[in-house]
């Protein structure tokens, strides 16, 4: 577990640091756990005080916001949490691919993985500022979902699928370009965790 990680109720990422160099740099992933996942962290269970950790540990984003005060910063917090825990838990030290049921519907849906990932890339760099994308189910399909600035969907009916940071900090020590990070964001991505989410979102019972 990375040095800096706080005995919270939220999972700190299963990898070291460099883990996922060179795609990603020490002081890149360090910086960004430690200066903006563990302060957003923090400030969750400050907010959360008063109810017990098991009680928030694995909610689902929809569950986050019911749980806990929802109104000004205190949803900018859930937020950042959220979004932060799905973007360091869906990346690993090793390279895969999409598989299983995940990429029969990337290919149903967008043509290949290949073809996703430009839609996703695409998505990311027109994004204006900073902000969120994921690829998520939303009434049982894949679509590329950009999320300005700290925003949660929309919707109740949307399960992420990948998640993937485009506020500067997520890359500006390394990458001065978006469009190179996302190619590198894309190389460590941890495909079976995003098969276990899609699996999970119900979208197959949907069919
Ligand atoms: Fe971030």
């Amino acid at each position: 577990m990375p040095a800096c990680a706080p005995a919270l109720f939220l999972p700190a990422p299963p990898y070291p640091f460099s883990a996922l160099r060179p795609a990603l740099d020490e002081q890149t992933v360090r910086t960004h756990y430690c200066h903006h996942y563990v302060p957003a962290m923090q400030r969750l269970y400050a907010l959360a005080q008063g109810k017990a950790p098991a009680e928030l540990q694995g909610c689902t984003w929809q569950e986050l916001v019911r749980v806990l005060p929802t109104a000004g910063d205190a949803a900018h917090t859930c937020a950042d949490v959220y979004h932060h825990m799905l973007y360091f838990s869906g990346m690993q030290g090793a390279t895969s691919q999409p598989y299983g049921y995940l990429l029969n519907a990337i290919r149903r849906e967008f043509g290949s993985a290949d073809a996703l990932r430009s839609a996703f890339s695409r998505a990311a760099c027109s994004l204006p500022g900073s902000g969120w994308l994921w690829l998520a189910v939303r009434r049982g399909s894949l679509c590329v979902l950009p999320l300005p600035d700290r925003d949660l969907p929309a919707q109740e009916d949307v399960s992420p699928v990948l998640c993937c940071d485009v506020w500067e900090h997520a890359y500006y020590l390394q990458y001065r370009q978006r469009e190179q990070y996302l190619d590198a964001w894309w190389s460590v991505l941890d495909w079976q965790r995003a098969e276990d989410l899609y699996v999970g979102s119900g979208a197959l019972e949907r069919r």
